[in-house]
């Protein structure tokens, strides 16, 4: 079997020869895997569910990164070619955070034949939200995130809860699938403005960095109104969302924590996606709702 290229610590595998050869030593002792899917570009919100997963795990287990762009989640018009790529800053944060393994395969050893004609069909989730505006997004992402469980045959995996949809229905996928993946999801790591982190931030300018703070506001000042029922959280979400005129909503939702119609009291959530210059942005926070 090939031997994967080590940097310091960390092995990068490219090939899921590789992948296999790296796991090798943590399976022969029926050590266990975590897996952190990512499309790289990686920042301190990717970092925290690295080491989210290296906590969740003991000395001899593995904790792996997957660092993939992966096509089949982007429309033709969306930013596959200028998606940012940053590998060798990513090695260094998932050497820092605890990560064993890197794999950083291309897109011909994800998809040899091309688009498989097999594909993750998401349900009637895949298509409310960001499915409403991004058709076709979570065919793409369950059956990328589907062929990394099948190629890392991880016991747990950790998402991180700032694309909540995503978070929901891949949590659906493995329970509906029977996959035998523990998925954990993960706090959203915010810069101190407010602003969730994401690699889309890097193409905001001075002013739409500005603009989008209103996100995490809205999503604030609903969240603090939820004590009085779900029209106040709205109304007030949409107050802050309107005093921003840069920014265009695409929508803001008040769901149940699986994302169907909100309860009338408990834990709900609120879920925002607006455009700011050519930028599309995504944010949501738990809420807790009184009848009102
Ligand atoms: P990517 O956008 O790189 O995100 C990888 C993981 O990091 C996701 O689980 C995402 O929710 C999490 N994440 C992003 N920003 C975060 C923040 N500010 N705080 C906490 N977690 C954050 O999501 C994808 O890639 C892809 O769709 C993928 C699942 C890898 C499939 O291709």
């Amino acid at each position: 079997m090939t031997n994967p290229p080590a940097v310091g610590q960390l092995v990068v595998a490219r090939t899921r020869a590789e992948l296999s050869a790296a796991l090798e030593g943590t399976r022969a002792h029926a050590g266990r895997v975590a897996l952190v899917p990512t499309m790289g570009a990686l920042h301190a919100g990717h970092a925290a569910l690295v080491a989210t997963a290296r906590s969740a795990m003991r000395a001899g287990d593995a904790v792996v990164v997957s660092v993939f762009v992966n096509p089949l989640q982007f429309a033709p018009g969306e930013d596959l070619d200028r998606y940012p790529r940053t590998f060798d800053a990513d090695l260094a944060v998932c050497a820092d955070n605890g990560a064993d393994i890197v794999f950083a395969p291309s897109v011909e050893e994800v998809y040899p034949g091309g688009e498989p004609s097999v594909t993750v069909h998401p349900g009637p989730l895949g298509s409310v939200l960001e499915g409403t505006t991004r058709p076709g997004h979570y065919r793409g992402v369950l059956t990328v995130v589907a062929k990394l469980f099948g190629l890392v045959r991880p016991d747990l995996a950790v998402f991180g809860q700032k694309d909540y949809q995503q978070l929901v229905l891949v949590r659906r996928m493995a329970a509906d699938l029977c996959m035998g993946v523990q998925v954990v999801g993960a706090d959203t790591v915010r810069e101190t403005t407010g602003l969730a982190m994401s690699s889309r931030n890097s193409y905001l300018d001075p002013q739409d960095r500005a603009a989008s703070t209103a996100l995490s506001r809205a999503l604030r000042a609903g969240a603090d109104l939820g004590h009085r029922g779900a029209g106040a959280v709205v109304s007030a979400a949409r107050e802050v969302l309107a005093a921003e005129p840069r920014l265009h909503v695409d929508y803001l939702a008040l769901t149940s924590v699986d994302l169907d119609d909100p309860p009338a009291s408990g834990e709900a959530r609120l879920l925002v996606a607006a455009v700011v210059g050519s930028t599309r942005l995504i944010d949501n926070t738990a809420v807790q709702l009184s009848p009102g």
